[in-house]
């Protein structure tokens, strides 16, 4: 029971809440995650804002860089994998559990994204209304209609919110 219990949290939580809520899990490939954070051209001090962070492979390549980095992730397991990951870099990273729609999002830099393309409107709307701007938008694969893109490379887009 316990069992069949879990196994069914580990199919919502992959399938279901990815797909109705913002996207499935899927990484961003390291050599991405490194072209994302040369076109966002960060310094030592700024903060990146991941919706969805996964793993949590994007938080540490920043916080390498000396990156703050704040991640929210709604699947509990990965949330955790994401902790565990990233304890080196306690003092830079931080972990928030939930759904990022539902939540007022801090000030920062530049906030991360791999959605799926019906989210991009959304995400733009929100990002229009962000209190903290400038802000810039690193899209992974997914580009926002109608909005001018800044930069791009192998399937990043750069964005700039004023
Ligand atoms: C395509 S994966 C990208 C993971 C990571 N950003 C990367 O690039 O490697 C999307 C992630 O967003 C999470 N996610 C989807 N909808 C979400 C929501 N509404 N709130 C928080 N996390 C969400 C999924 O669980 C998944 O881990």
């Amino acid at each position: 029971m316990l069992f069949i219990s879990l196994l069914l949290i580990l199919v919502l939580s992959f399938c279901f809440v990815g797909i109705f809520l913002g996207a499935p899990y899927m990484p961003t490939l390291n050599k991405q995650v490194e072209i994302a954070l040369e076109l966002a051209e960060l310094k030592k001090g700024d903060t990146l804002l991941e919706l969805g962070c996964g793993d949590g492979r994007v938080l540490i390549a920043a916080a390498k860089k000396d990156i703050k980095a704040i991640g929210y992730e709604i699947n509990p397991f990965l949330v955790l994998i994401c902790y565990l990951r990233t304890i080196k870099y306690r003092q830079l990273v931080q972990i928030k559990w939930g759904n990022y729609w539902d939540k007022s999002w801090p000030a920062a830099d530049i906030v991360f994204v791999f959605l799926i393309s019906r989210y991009m409107e959304k995400l733009d709307k929100r990002l229009n209304n962000y209190p903290y701007k400038p802000i810039k938008l690193i899209s992974f694969a997914f580009k926002i209609k109608g909005k001018r893109i800044t930069k791009s490379k192998n399937g990043l887009f750069l964005y700039i919110y004023k």
